[in-house]
């Protein structure tokens, strides 16, 4: 099993990640997972907050030299602005946040004790982790890559921008729909024989769990609903040279719970972002009067990010399944039995 937490404040000392279950032998490039947290710092309507960090990562153990040794690896990324301790209480919850929810179950009169650790600042860990599974991922040439497909309902750049800048003008924000697409899958990772195994529910449970992400799909998805079977199941053909293959992917590369060897593509939905310049109505937890929200240094739109670590979503969930399938102790062994395999 490849199992992955995290921990860390958004203005605490730092953020760790903690993979474990990787084999022994795999190549650590640590320039590729800072170059993976620094697209997680990029899009065009970032906060002030994307200027201060520029994350790096500190291996902290599971390598020895420059190759994983099997044992678990954590991940350390500092963050710049450590004042968790310093900075003011709030009383005023954001609606679309963890703040008032997260403030009653835990009990807190502060909600800083809350989006502390509710921020999408965890999501460095993420993909710090997720880096390290591309690498793995790459030795068996499968590449996860992902686009912004819209922002704010705009679809080219220099919409998107103008939507941005206006958003950013009236202090108001936007979501969108980023895709997320693995290419080189082999046939067969995850199962259909129980509801955990499949793999199309275990990519929607990791893209689901990214904050403010609120619908996902695959292949054509929704839109397979409003149309007749024989215009969705891509149809099966067989040549020499390729194999099983399809001229359509409707499907996203997903079947039965399996991959089908042609491209995994997932499509997710994220709200705007729920700090707004213009804060909406709210009520403070302590005196309970009505006020107006809470105003945190914010993005205005973060979609591009929030591909980049749907990526790290999906490169996690494909690892995982990808060594339940090949084996997982050591490289050289994984290699051989991928090579015999497919
Ligand atoms: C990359 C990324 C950056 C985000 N940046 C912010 C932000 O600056 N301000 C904010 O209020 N929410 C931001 N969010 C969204 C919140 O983290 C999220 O909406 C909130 O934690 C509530 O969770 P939920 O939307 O899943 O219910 C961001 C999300 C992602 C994926």
């Amino acid at each position: 099993m490849l199992r992955f937490i995290s921990a860390g404040e958004s203005h605490g000392e730092c953020i760790i990640a903690v993979l474990e279950g990787l084999p022994a032998g795999l190549d650590i490039d640590t320039e590729f997972i800072n170059q993976e947290l620094a697209r997680r710092q990029l899009g065009y309507g970032r906060g002030a907050r994307m200027q201060i960090e520029k994350d790096t990562v500190k291996i902290l153990s599971g390598i020895k030299g420059k190759k994983t040794i099997a044992s678990p690896m954590a991940l350390m990324i500092k963050n710049k602005d450590f004042s968790i301790n310093e900075l003011a209480q709030i009383t005023e919850p954001r609606p679309g946040h963890a703040d008032l929810s997260g403030a009653l179950k835990y009990g807190f009169s502060d909600i800083r004790c809350v989006l502390e650790r509710a921020s999408a600042r965890e999501t460095a860990a993420r993909v710090g982790a997720g880096a390290v599974c591309k690498l793995f991922l790459r030795e068996f040439d499968i590449d996860v890559k992902s686009r912004v497909l819209s922002v704010g309902g705009e679809k080219t750049q220099e919409k998107i921008k103008a939507k941005i800048d206006n958003a950013r003008k009236s202090n108001d924000t936007l979501g969108g729909i980023f895709e997320v697409q693995a290419d080189g899958v082999p046939v067969g990772l995850g199962s259909y024989v129980q509801y955990d195994a499949r793999l199309d529910a275990r990519l929607a449970f990791a893209l689901m769990s990214i904050p403010a992400v609120k619908g996902v799909e695959f292949g054509i998805g929704f839109a397979a609903a409003q149309r007749i079977g024989s215009e969705v199941h891509d149809e099966i053909f067989y040549s020499q040279k390729k194999g099983f293959y399809r001229k359509t992917n409707n499907a996203g590369g997903l079947e039965g719970g399996m991959s089908n060897g042609e491209a995994v593509i997932a499509r997710c939905a994220m709200k705007p972002i729920a700090t707004l310049g213009k804060p909406l109505s709210s009520v403070d937890i302590k005196t309970k009067k009505q006020v107006r929200a809470s105003v945190q240094r914010s993005d205005i739109a973060a979609v591009e990010a929030a591909g980049v670590i749907g990526e790290a979503m999906v490169s996690l969930v494909l690892a995982e399944a990808f060594l339940e399938r090949f084996g997982h102790d050591q490289m050289g062994m994984i290699k051989k039995n991928y090579k015999k395999n497919t």
